[in-house]
C-alpha cells in the first residue's frame, strides 16, 4: 500500500483548504494510506514521513517565498538529509497566495529544489492550463496555468470558506491522485 504524506503550513486557513483538497485526491486512489501534516506538528511526524513513500509539500507564498513556518521545517530536514533518508521518495508541492501571480512559481521552485536536495523524485501537475483562451473561465482546472505543482488564490479580504475556489480545490485534488497513482506504479515497478 502506498503511503503518501502532506505536510503543510497554513497561517490563516487557505492552505489548509488546498492540503486538505489534496489529501481528497490521494484518498480516491485505493491502496493508499494518507497523512496530514500540519506543519507545527512536524515533531511527532518524522517518523511518518520516513515511512512514507510520496512527500508532498505546501505552503502558503509569504513574500514571494514558502513561509516562515515552513522554512523552518525545511531547515530542520537537514537531519534526514545528512543520511539522504528520503532519497527515492516521490515529492511534488502546492502553493496559495492572494495575487493571480504573486510570485507562487518561486515557491514552487523552491519546494521542488528542496525535494530534489533530499535526492526525492519530483511530481509536476499533467494538466494543460485552464481559463487562457476565450472559451477560458476561472472554472477551470489549472486555471492559473502552471507545470511545477498546484496552484491557488484566496482572496486577502476573504477567509478560508470563500478561497480557494472550487477549481483551485479540484487542481489541488489531482495533483493528489496523480502522486497517489504514480507511488503505486512506481512501488508496483520496483517489486
Ligand atoms: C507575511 C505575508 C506575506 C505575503 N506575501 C504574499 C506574496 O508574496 N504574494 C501574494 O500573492 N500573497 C502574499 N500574501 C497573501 C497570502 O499568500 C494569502 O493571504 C494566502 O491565502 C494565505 O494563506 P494561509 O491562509 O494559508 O496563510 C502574504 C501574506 C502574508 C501574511
Amino acid at each position: 500500500m502506498a503511503k503518501v504524506a502532506v505536510v503543510y503550513h497554513s497561517g490563516y486557513g487557505h492552505t489548509a483548504e488546498q492540503a486538505k483538497a489534496v489529501i481528497r485526491g490521494v484518498e480516491s486512489v485505493s491502496g493508499t494510506n494518507a497523512n496530514l501534516i500540519p506543519v507545527d506538528q512536524i515533531e511527532q511526524h518524522w517518523v511518518t514521513l520516513e515511512a512514507a513513500d510520496a512527500i508532498i509539500f505546501g505552503s502558503p507564498t509569504y513574500m514571494g517565498s514558502a513561509s516562515a513556518p515552513f522554512k523552518t521545517f525545511m531547515d530542520a530536514s537537514s537531519k534526514v538529509w545528512f543520511g539522504q533518508g528520503w532519497k527515492n521518495k516521490i515529492a511534488a508541492g502546492f502553493t496559495n497566495s492572494a495575487s493571480q501571480n504573486g510570485d507562487k512559481l518561486n515557491t514552487l521552485v523552491q519546494l521542488a529544489i528542496f525535494a530534489a536536495q533530499h535526492g526525492m523524485i519530483w511530481v509536476g501537475l499533467d494538466l494543460m492550463p485552464g481559463n487562457n483562451n476565450s472559451k477560458g473561465s476561472v472554472n477551470d482546472l489549472n486555471r492559473l496555468g502552471g507545470f511545477l505543482g498546484a496552484l491557488a488564490q484566496s482572496n486577502s479580504d476573504e477567509g478560508p470558506d470563500a478561497g480557494p475556489i472550487a477549481s483551485d480545490l479540484k487542481t489541488a485534488e489531482h495533483l493528489g491522485a496523480r502522486v497517489a497513482q504514480i507511488t503505486n506504479q512506481f512501488l508496483a515497478g520496483r517489486k
